[in-house]
């Protein structure tokens, strides 16, 4: 087989076998594939899309690029969650070790930040010392002893995904139903566990950005996770605007802990208390979403996730002084307000604009190994349906410097409409596939 063959093919649109598919992975992973064979490729595949069975074939070929983990012995009723990417989602930082605490083992693989969305281990490598590179047995010997591991993709887990994950976030290749799911279902199969939240996030910070596409990518999933003899249940949830306030590593690694600590914002905590219910559901611990929901709820006041969280990044390695004294995190050199140019009510925060300008300020890379600024962001401090008065901050800025902000002023200013009319409040859930 030639490599030139499989891109011209799918430029084609002729649908590939399973056996190309697995050769392609396979010859990536090996580095006998070079990067711009694949970039051509994902773009194929973006613009002409992929069966169902491409799809399964691509997810088993990546999930099979490096160890498929047996959790059968060590964490047998461990539970897994993933979102699709937006904007401030930073949802397992705080669910991963509420659910942990609530007695059900979470062992995870997560990503870096993705075109316009943040990513969890850029958040986590926020703080000093967090190793995000673990073996296999690291991996499984701390989901035994703590309960709770999140790491990257590595050469012994999904090293597929981590290769074709870091080359679309640089090519424009984010966008595509196979290529998501994928991605996301084969770092699930890998990672082991038989229980999946999955958390599809749909609108203008999404990469899904109507009801309909979101639909069709969480029932692909839910459905890869059913051939894979897992079980899945996926929620529709809104990312028009961002979720929570701070967008930007070290602020939502902060945002997180307030969370932890009872002190977040509403929109997030209720969004981490769903999803840390409905784990505990399909993890078998629970019979109710109304049963779950007391235990996450009593787990998060009385301070059993916090503990969690904290014997969670010290078995990373972790620096505790950092998390114990968030002043401790990276931060920007400037802070800058941007405020409301008339009074009103908040029509619309556009999350994309605002993901966007965090990686124009350094949050995201812009190409392939960029280093990320940790300390940079932006925080929100108004939402849609809300009242603002003429000069209110709507934006803090955080930024190295004042091109920096010139660079992202415009871009925050569009991102906002304020209109004299009454604006809703979005809907937060549209809907829960099974
Ligand atoms: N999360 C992933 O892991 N992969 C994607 O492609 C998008 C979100």
């Amino acid at each position: 087989m030639r490599a030139v063959d499989i891109i011209a093919k799918k430029r084609d649109k002729q649908e590939l076998t399973a056996q190309e598919i697995e050769w392609f992975i396979q010859g990536f992973t090996r580095g006998e594939i070079p990067d711009y064979q694949v970039a051509a490729w994902a773009m194929a595949v973006v613009l002409n899309g992929m069966t169902n069975e491409e799809t399964v074939a691509l997810t088993l070929a990546m999930a099979r690029s490096g160890e498929m983990l047996d959790l059968s012995l060590v964490a047998p009723t461990a539970v897994d969650k993933h979102s699709t990417g937006g904007v401030g989602d930073k949802t397992t930082l705080v669910v991963a070790p509420l659910v942990a605490a609530c007695g059900l083992p979470v062992g995870k693989i997560s990503g870096r930040g993705l075109g316009f969305s943040g990513g969890t281990l850029d958040k986590l490598e926020s703080i000093r010392g967090f190793r995000a590179n673990l073996t296999r047995e690291q991996f499984l010997r701390q989901l035994a002893e703590v309960g709770v591991v999140v790491c990257g993709q590595t050469a012994d887990l999904a090293p597929a995904d981590g290769k074709l994950y870091a080359l679309r976030d640089v090519t424009g290749t984010v966008r595509s139903i196979p290529l998501i799911a994928s991605s996301i279902m084969s770092k699930k199969i890998a990672a082991g566990a038989r229980a999946i939240v999955l958390d599809v996030k749909v609108g203008l910070g999404a990469f899904m950005k109507t009801l309909a596409e979101a639909e069709e990518l969480a029932k692909l999933m839910v459905e890869i996770a059913r051939q894979t003899e897992r079980k899945a249940v996926a929620y529709l949830s809104d990312m028009n605007q961002p979720l929570g306030v701070a967008v930007g590593n070290a602020l939502e690694l902060r945002e997180a802990i307030d969370t932890l600590q009872n002190r977040g914002p509403r929109d997030f905590e209720e969004h981490c208390l769903e999803i840390a219910s409905r784990m505990l559901v399909i993890g078998g611990q629970s019979s109710s979403m109304e049963a779950a929901r007391l235990v996450v709820e009593q787990a998060l006041r009385n301070g059993a996730a916090w503990q969690k969280f904290l014997a969670w990044i010290e078995a990373q390695g972790g620096d505790l002084e950092v998390v114990l004294d968030p002043q401790k995190l990276p931060r920007s050199e400037i802070q800058r307000e941007i405020c409301a140019p008339v009074s009103g009510y908040v029509h619309r925060i556009d999350a994309e604009k605002v993901g966007t300008a965090a990686v124009l300020l350094g949050a995201g890379r812009a190409k392939k190994g960029d280093a990320v600024d940790y300390g940079v962001g932006i925080e929100v401090h108004h939402k849609v349906g809300e009242v603002v008065h003429k000069s209110d901050p709507l934006f803090t800025v955080h930024a190295n410097t004042e091109a920096d902000i010139q660079k992202v002023g415009d871009l925050l200013s569009e991102a906002v409409v304020i209109r004299e009319e009454p604006a809703e409040p979005p809907v937060h859930f549209y809907g829960v596939i099974e």
